[in-house]
């Protein structure tokens, strides 16, 4: 008989989640409107939007397409800054008592320091998910998600100022994740997230010119799936530290998909976008398809395609 409020539980470096699931940094916002539908205790953690030194108004509009299987977005890491979602969003979200893992950004190393101190000094937040992946940003960003030295360094720096552990969010957009992934755990990251979107772009045969103002943009959802879970399979076997997994999900059978892969959690990113009730949906049948597949803890799931 499955006990689910113990069966769904995960632990891992600051993150004592009831359950794996956490909505995906830049779906969620800061929870506020998702607050609005249902209780975000429901969740196994909650992971905010990309937070910057300075507020910033991010890409020119069209930011978003749709594309088969997915979408494409440019948003630019719109976001109110350090100070604002430190006295506002932050301050709103103590009301929870699930964790609150703060996704970071910058395209200076001296940014990225910075607003890892100010976030990680507030006691609701758990854990630092360090957005060395963002494919929408000019400068910065890309640069620390594709060069093993740059992202170790990066990661170094940031350890040092953090008083929580750090997951650094991966990018998909490289040749060998897997050097990234060593690269990053040994400069000291706590865990790791991935896949951040892969690089991609659309053109509208009417005008004849890119649909994303940005012209390139973040490829997100189902159509990516196969490649986050090739990805955390190959990483999880070359590294001893958690991954938060995340890549298209939309059912708890997805779920159970990225843990066999070697995840130890998940997060749901633009399954939001179709369904706002998708992450405590997934939460409530988990324990049934536990049972369905003859597993008595989540956790035994985790690397069980490989181990
Ligand atoms: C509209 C949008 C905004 C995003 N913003 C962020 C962000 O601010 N920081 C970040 O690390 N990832 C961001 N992402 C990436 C997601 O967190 C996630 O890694 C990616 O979308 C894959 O998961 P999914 O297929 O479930 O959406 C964003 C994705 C989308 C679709």
């Amino acid at each position: 008989m499955i006990e689910t409020a113990t069966d769904l539980q995960i632990d891992m470096p600051g993150l004592k989640m009831k359950n794996p699931v956490m909505p995906a940094s830049g779906c969620f916002a800061f929870g506020k409107e998702y607050g609005a539908l249902y209780d975000l205790n429901e969740l196994g953690a909650i992971c905010i939007k990309a937070a910057t030194r300075e507020p910033r108004f991010g890409n020119p509009t069209p930011r978003v397409a749709e594309t088969p299987g997915g979408m494409l977005n440019a948003i630019g890491l719109q976001n109110p800054g350090a100070d604002k979602i430190i006295s506002e969003e932050l301050t709103r979200l103590s009301e929870y008592s699930t964790p609150i893992v703060a996704n970071i950004a910058g395209s200076t190393t001296e940014d990225y320091v910075y607003t890892a101190e100010r976030l990680s000094e507030i006691s609701i937040v758990s854990a630092l998910e360090l957005n060395i992946s963002c494919p929408n940003v000019k400068e910065g960003g890309i640069q620390f998600g594709t060069v093993p030295e740059v992202a170790a360094s990066l990661t170094e720096k940031v350890k040092a100022v953090s008083k929580v552990p750090v997951y650094v969010k991966l990018s998909p957009n490289v040749t060998d994740i897997v050097a990234m992934a060593i690269a990053v755990e040994e400069a000291g990251a706590d865990g790791l997230s991935m896949i951040n979107t892969l690089l991609g772009m659309r053109i509208d045969l009417k005008t004849m010119k890119p649909i994303l103002a940005n012209k390139k943009g973040g490829l997100s959802g189902p159509a990516i799936k196969p490649i986050a879970i090739r990805m955390i399979y190959e990483v999880s076997q070359a590294v001893n530290i958690p991954i938060i997994g995340m890549g298209g999900i939309q059912s708890a059978d997805d779920v159970i998909e990225f843990l066999l892969a070697g995840a130890s959690a998940v997060a749901i990113g633009t399954a939001n976008f179709v369904d706002p009730f998708i992450c405590p949906k997934i939460i409530k049948e988990l324990p049934e398809k536990l049972k369905a597949y003859g597993v008595t803890h989540i956790s035994e799931l985790v690397g069980r395609s490989w181990k």
